[in-house]
């Protein structure tokens, strides 16, 4: 089944008075169940795709669909709903809420999406144990290592079950050991669930696990490895 597919994709930010072309006609597809890379260099538009992958940003031109679903023809909530529902993000910058504990990190998620006390704890404990984090629940991001940010952020990515998860980076300021580490919880999840994942690296290590590696560069897919 195809996940995503993007068609003459293009994005354009405006950026003060002047436009940067951040996609200039990408076409890819995916399909459910992937573990595939999206390699480049800096600025060549891999978290640009991801934000448009993950319906966090719209595009400019070109089409888009996730699930077969065109995104342009879904409204605002519809768009919130599919991202709510289907899709799981991790992020560079972990994005926890430095307020709420691991836990509750982890459990936002499905109390946006109104899931019972009892269910959220019992999904809670269940996503720290599969990332090796049993213990840490009461912990705040702060008191935690990068790594383990890290993990909290996948295990809330992971909590409500996504068909698709997107990470942008996830080795990204990680020591190369906890990275396998992660790369490996993710690699067991695609291979246990079916998740599909699509991750934007510059680590090799991201890109040795990776079943497919997607090059772009300068906004355009640039050529692409199969293993
Ligand atoms: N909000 C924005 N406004 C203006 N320009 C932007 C914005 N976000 C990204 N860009 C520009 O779009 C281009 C693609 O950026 P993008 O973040 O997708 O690159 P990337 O491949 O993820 O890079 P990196 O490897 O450094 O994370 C860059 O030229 C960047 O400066
Ligand atoms: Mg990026």
């Amino acid at each position: 089944m195809t996940v995503i597919k993007a068609e003459n994709l293009v994005k354009d930010y405006g950026l003060n008075g002047t436009t940067v072309h951040a996609l200039r006609g990408v076409n890819l597809e995916f399909q459910g169940g992937e573990f595939s890379a999206i390699a480049g260099p800096s600025g060549s538009g891999k978290s640009t795709f991801l934000h448009l992958a993950g319906c966090l940003d719209t595009h400019s031109g070109g089409a888009m669909s996730i699930g077969g679903q065109d995104v342009s023809k879904l409204s605002k909530r519809q768009l919130a709903l599919l991202r709510r529902n289907s899709i799981g993000f991790i992020f560079q910058a972990y994005n926890l809420i430095p307020v709420l504990s691991a836990e509750e990190n982890i459990a936002f998620p499905l109390t946006l999406l109104g899931v019972d006390k009892r269910e959220i704890r019992e999904l809670t404990e269940s996503v720290l144990k599969q990332v090796g984090l049993e213990g840490m629940e009461k912990r705040y991001p702060k008191e935690m290592s990068g790594g383990q940010q890290q993990r909290i952020a996948i295990a809330r990515a992971l909590v409500k079950k996504p068909a698709l998860i997107l990470a942008d980076e996830p080795t990204a300021n990680l020591d190369s050991k906890t990275g396998r580490e992660i790369l490996e919880i993710m690699f067991r999840l695609n291979q246990d669930e079916g998740t599909t994942f699509i991750f934007s690296t510059h680590d090799s290590m991201v890109m040795e696990f990776a079943r497919r590696v997607v090059y772009i560069r300068d906004g355009q897919v640039d050529r692409e490895e199969w293993k």
